[in-house]
């Protein structure tokens, strides 16, 4: 391909790509399946690898991120980033149309949108591509995110239609409510603790240093505010159908006020039908349309005269504190779970409200019997905001954090400066033991297919396991005697584990759940480090060396392997066969001699164990099965083979092989 061709190939396959992104992420319709996408951005990707000169800034490739970790420059705002003035009433509105009336003569026209809770963002467009995405900062001057901001789909890189040529737009960061919590699970995982809600989400997510990891969280993005010298229309809300024709993402529910009661009926909607929408809000935004009367009310020292906003009030309602229990995650840590007398707000029965730590309890001087108010706020799960003292009980109990593991009573510990107390029997603690069985199954840690909460809770009921290491030595019978449980599914069971002895050492790395050990520093270590052996007698020096690696996470994997209990787990699953360093070069004795071929293995045998023969058939490309189909290929038999297996072979005209004969199929 010359370089005419590649330019040309280039601008196809962008203008394609663009028009895809816009239909999926703001109209929410695709015309092509996720495939032909990828195959098309592979295209461009490839094209782009070969010709580097040809990239352009706002080529649809460069929406994946860097993974360098980046400083982000403080940039001035050209026009002052200000906040708005609040209301909590219709009182307040009214009293704000009366102030503005009294400033102007003139006849105007309200605009009523959503106030989305996220973070504010200011972008700036020249000659319709993105140059700069800054943060609020103090309102003079915010962070230089635009490599971040970059990755987010709804924000358009290069814009269509008929654009000025020079604006900024200020929108709202968002990280929908379903990201919002997969992200929580994932980091409950790896013992981060969870973000409060999706504004603290978001605004962390967007001041991340490493790009590619802000692409991978989702954010969302609404624009809500178009400003510059060379603006196509007076109104606010026309400008932003404008905006909407150049590619942004613009709310449909903003609608034209004429008077106070068009705005009070707006309010009164969507404080109810707020709750169906996938973002967070937390009010509605009362703007003059007209850009031409705003500029003549002006501003106070900090928002616009202009402009002013309606807060939602969250629910509130007052209940009986009946006790407080306290959950044991994964990694330990202790959470401290008010149960109240049932009580309905906002639409559904609240039994429960977190309280985080042992420092809210405290805060609140909490007592048993108390009358509290609970809150479901941006927070999604309720909170006791207060007590009413005027009603405690002079004689009722305080509420003090426990002191010992509810599960194991072993003494909590607390980390400096951190606010969550911990158990400290990572190796015998039964919920601790679980979730990290849990967490060593999972589909991105070792992905054992059959394996779920259920039945590790069977397994270690009948104590057939205590730790993930127990798990290679489960056999057939182990499992079918479980309740519930059929032969076919145990075996599936035993052979996905089997299968997991290929899983790459980065993911056995992740699997093995050392705290703030998550995926991502998972690879990095592993692709630094190369094997466990390495990590294990690594210095802190060296540990921190590693990209993105900071003191607490190197702390956190000297500690796990100072553990004997840790480094015995380890050797164990070393001598199962699971894969200990990053394979560089293929593994000796490899070839795919029995690639395609659905091999079953049955008896025993005299040279190798079966589990030497199932290693050999995977070393060379075959794949283990445990049932006869017609798909299978050979059936090769070890001594004291069922009657059965033979005849169901013989019958489906299946290749019954020795293990002799098997070797030679790989010479
Ligand atoms: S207009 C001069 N419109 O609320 C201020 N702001 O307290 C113009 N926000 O910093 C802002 N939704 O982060 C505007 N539809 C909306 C909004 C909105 C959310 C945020 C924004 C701003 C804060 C004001």
């Amino acid at each position: 391909m010359d370089q005419t061709v590649a330019a040309n190939r280039i601008a196809d396959l962008t203008e394609m790509l663009d028009r895809h992104n816009y239909n999926y992420y703001i109209l929410n319709h695709s015309e092509i399946d996720d495939f032909t996408f990828d195959q098309l951005m592979a295209e461009l990707i490839a094209i782009e690898k070969e010709f580097p000169d040809l990239v352009h800034p706002a080529s649809p490739t460069q929406r994946v991120g860097s993974d360098h970790n980046q400083e982000f420059k403080q940039v001035a705002h050209k026009y002052q980033m200000l906040s708005l003035s609040n209301t909590y009433s219709e009182e307040e509105v009214l009293e704000f149309d009366q102030r503005v009336r009294k400033l102007t003569d003139e006849n105007f026209e309200y605009v009523c949108e959503l106030k989305f809770d996220g973070t504010s963002i200011s972008l700036t467009y020249e000659k319709g591509l993105l140059v700069r995405a800054v943060t609020r900062g103090d309102g003079e001057k915010g962070d230089d995110v635009t490599a971040n901001v970059k990755t987010i789909k709804t924000i358009p890189l290069k814009l269509k239609g008929d654009y000025p040529d020079e604006f900024e737009i200020r929108g709202e960061i968002l990280l929908p409510f379903k990201v919002f919590e997969m992200l929580n699970q994932e980091r409950d995982e790896i013992g981060e603790q969870p973000f409060a809600n999706p504004r603290n989400a978001a605004s962390g997510t967007l001041k991340l240093q490493n790009s590619s990891v802000v692409a991978s969280r989702r954010l969302d993005a609404y624009l809500y505010h178009v400003i510059g010298t060379d603006l196509p229309d007076d109104g606010h809300f026309e400008l932003l159908q404008h905006a909407a024709s150049w590619g942004f993402k613009i709310s449909e529910h903003t609608r034209k006020c004429k008077n106070t009661q068009d705005i009070f009926d707006f309010l009164n909607e969507w404080n109810i039908s707020r709750k169906d929408l996938p973002v967070a809000t937390d009010g509605v935004v009362i703007k003059i349309n007209s850009q031409r009367i705003q500029d003549e009310l002006g501003f106070t020292a900090k928002s616009p005269r202009w402009a002013i906003a309606y807060k939602f009030k969250a629910e509130q309602v007052s209940t009986l504190l009946l006790s407080v229990s306290y959950q044991v995650g994964r990694t330990g840590a202790i959470t401290p779970v008010a149960n109240l007398e049932p009580v309905l707000l906002s639409g559904t029965v609240v039994r429960r409200a977190t309280l985080h730590n042992s420092d809210v309890i405290k805060n609140l001087d909490l007592h048993l019997g108390d009358v509290v108010f609970v809150e479901k706020g941006g927070e999604i799960i309720p909170k006791i905001i207060r007590v009413d003292l005027t009603l405690r009980h002079p004689l009722s109990e305080r509420v003090n954090f426990i002191t010992h593991c509810p599960e194991c009573n072993s003494e909590l510990v607390r980390t400096e400066g951190e606010s969550a107390f911990y158990c400290p029997n990572e190796t015998g603690c039964p919920p601790q033991l679980k979730g990290k069985m849990e967490h060593f199954i999972s589909r991105k840690s070792m992905n054992i297919d059959g394996l779920g909460s259920e039945t590790i809770e069977l397994l270690f009921q009948h104590n057939k396991v205590k730790d993930v290491a127990d798990l290679y030595d489960l056999d057939e019978e182990d499992l079918s005697n479980l309740e519930r449980m059929g032969e076919r599914s145990a075996t599936r069971i035993l052979e996905s584990l089997f299968a997991s002895k290929n899983v790459p050492f980065e993911r056995v790395l992740f699997a093995i759940g050392i705290r703030y050990v998550g995926e991502t520093v998972a690879k990095k270590l592993a692709r630094e480090l190369k094997s466990m052996e390495q990590i294990k007698n690594a210095t802190y020096e060296k540990l921190t060396n590693v990209e993105e690696i900071g003191g607490k996470i190197a702390e956190s994997i000297i500690n796990w392997f100072k553990n004997e209990d840790n480094c015995k787990l380890i050797d164990r699953l070393k001598n199962h066969g699971l894969n200990f360093e990053v394979s560089t070069e293929q593994k000796e004795g490899q070839t795919d001699k029995l690639k395609g071929l659905s091999i079953i293995i049955s008896g025993t045998f005299s040279k190798f164990s079966r589990e030497e023969i199932k290693n050999f058939i995977e070393l060379n490309g075959g794949k283990n099965v445990s049932s006869i189909s017609t798909k299978t290929s050979y059936l090769v038999a070890g001594e004291s083979i069922g009657p059965s297996k033979l005849e169901k072979a013989q019958q489906l005209k299946i290749p019954v092989i020795s293990e002799d004969e098997l070797i030679q199929l790989t010479i």
